[in-house]
């Protein structure tokens, strides 16, 4: 089966109060529009169609992939007029999807099932039950239960309004018959709009047979029109990402507290505390412990590495048994070899820390290549940069640096190196030896602290 999915997303989205076209309005940190384009992909689809109007380069500049046509439809004359748009990219022998670019969370088995219908009917129709169906397109049937129209809201009876089975927007058809009945569609409905829903009774009087495809998660088919609608779909989109986790061998200390913004792929007993942000694609070994409140960025953590509560890593590459916060901020390019620790309020940033080599308290470390058990004492400070260029400090194996250190860049500690505390060390320093800068303490013996002036005395003076 050759399917050509035309997804619409012309709408303007006034409800979003929003300088953003709606499509591109997030849902787990992606746009709507790039979900429902992804679903469709996985149907192994090799070209699509995307019908837009409101924001059109932003729309095109953000969801852009070399199989997508696009189709501009200048006015919004309705759903009808928007896939006319697309009609000469239609082959007559396609099976063609309408989608909308604003359900993000409709899934791609629910389009196949779509598509199969074709196998025994001229058109297949996307419908879902709610129990408040108000606003919505109604699926009128027959007394033998078939389709016969999709009557709009607006254009209702009364007693067509109780009907509570209603059109999600999908459908699916020949390409050949969606074109015959596109050219037939007329505005003559209380909107004055080009209704695709119409297809339907020319299918019936046609002597074509309709059949619906009932999803019964109305989430998956909700639309999103305002910011209530798109935290709704948000939540519930969180919650198939926190169930695939748990699936996965992952415990979740509260499912409800977690929000991924990309893909987390987990080995096994790992354990994720709350309010933990996933952010791109990060990657979890074995026994990985996060603790809660963490954003973790495009990160790889390996196994049995502990991360501790508010840390944030991001674009960061932590080895095996590592040990990192509470409050670290491991920004991009460093890397962790196993056994790292990196303690409370330590910022590193394009640097590697080596095996075993430990940063416990209050440091900054940037570009900065450090060897093997390293120990960097607290408050020390690489001093990378002059104003205007960055410099590497390098640190060899071994090497201990006394607390309140500062390593003004470009520097290399010979390996074995020991830096007493309170150091600013400028030059390089050799093998195995103590180095300090220091000035001499000296006492002022018998010096008096001063004192406040009597309140007697002032009075006088
Ligand atoms: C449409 C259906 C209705 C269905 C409902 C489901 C019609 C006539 N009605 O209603 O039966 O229950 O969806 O949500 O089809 N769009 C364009 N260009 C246009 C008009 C719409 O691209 O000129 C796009 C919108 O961006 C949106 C989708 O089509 O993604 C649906 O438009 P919307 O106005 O929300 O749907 P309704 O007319 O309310
Ligand atoms: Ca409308």
């Amino acid at each position: 089966m050759n399917i050509f999915p035309i997804i619409l997303a012309a709408g303007k989205g006034t409800r979003m109060n929003s300088s953003l076209p709606k499509v591109l309005h997030l849902i787990g940190g992606k746009p709507m529009l790039q979900h429902v384009v992804n679903s469709c992909l996985q149907l192994s689809v090799t070209e699509m169609a995307i019908v837009y109007g409101h924001g059109g380069e932003l729309v095109r500049n953000t969801v852009s992939n070399k199989n997508i046509h696009w189709a501009l439809q200048e006015d919004q004359k309705g759903t009808g007029h928007a896939v006319a748009q697309a009609e000469s990219l239609i082959d007559d022998d396609s099976t063609v999807i309408i989608a909308y670019g604003d359900v993000p969370l409709i899934q791609a088995d629910t389009l196949s099932l779509l598509a199969e219908n074709l196998d025994n009917s001229t058109l297949s129709v996307l419908t879902t039950h709610l129990d408040d169906p108000f606003g919505y397109g109604r699926i009128v049937r027959n007394g033998d239960g078939k389709i016969l129209s999709i009557v709009e809201e607006k254009d209702a009876t009364d007693e067509q309004r109780k009907i509570t089975e209603v059109n999600t927007g999908f459908i699916a058809a020949k390409g050949s018959d969606l074109k015959r009945w596109l050219k037939q569609l007329k505005p003559n409905n209380s909107q004055g709009e080009y209704y695709l829903t119409d297809c339907i009774a020319l299918a019936v009087s046609e002597g074509g047979t309709v059949e619906a495809a009932v999803c019964n998660n109305p989430l998956e088919v909700q639309g999103v029109n305002n910011r209530i609608q798109q935290a709704e779909l948000e939540r519930a989109y969180q919650v198939i990402k926190a169930n695939e986790l748990m699936l996965a061998g992952v415990t979740l200390l509260d499912p409800a507290r977690i929000d991924i913004r990309g893909t987390v792929t987990a080995g096994k007993d790992v354990s994720i505390d709350v309010n933990t942000v996933f952010i791109g694609d990060v990657v979890l070994g074995d026994n990985v412990t996060i603790e809660s409140a963490c954003v973790i960025k495009d990160s790889q953590i390996a196994r049995n590495t502990i991360i501790k509560a508010h840390s944030n890593i991001d674009s960061s590459i932590i080895g095996e048994s590592c040990d990192i916060g509470p409050f670290a901020r491991i920004r991009p390019e460093t890397v962790l070899k196993a056994n790292a620790k990196i303690g409370n309020f330590v910022e590193t940033k394009k640097s590697t820390i080596g095996v075993g080599s430990k940063v416990s308290h209050l440091s900054y470390i940037g570009d900065t290549q450090m060897g093997e058990n390293v120990n960097i004492g607290a408050g020390t400070i690489t001093c990378n940069y002059d104003g205007a260029n960055k410099f590497q400090t390098i640190i060899g194996d071994n090497v201990f640096v006394g607390s309140d250190t500062q390593l003004v860049a470009p520097v290399n500690l010979a390996k074995g190196t020991v830096i007493g505390a309170g150091s600013t060390i400028t030059k390089d320093t050799p093998e195995g030896e103590l180095t300090l800068s220091r000035s001499k303490q000296v006492t002022i013996k018998g010096w008096k602290r001063p004192q406040k002036a009597k309140k007697n005395d002032k009075e006088n003076s």
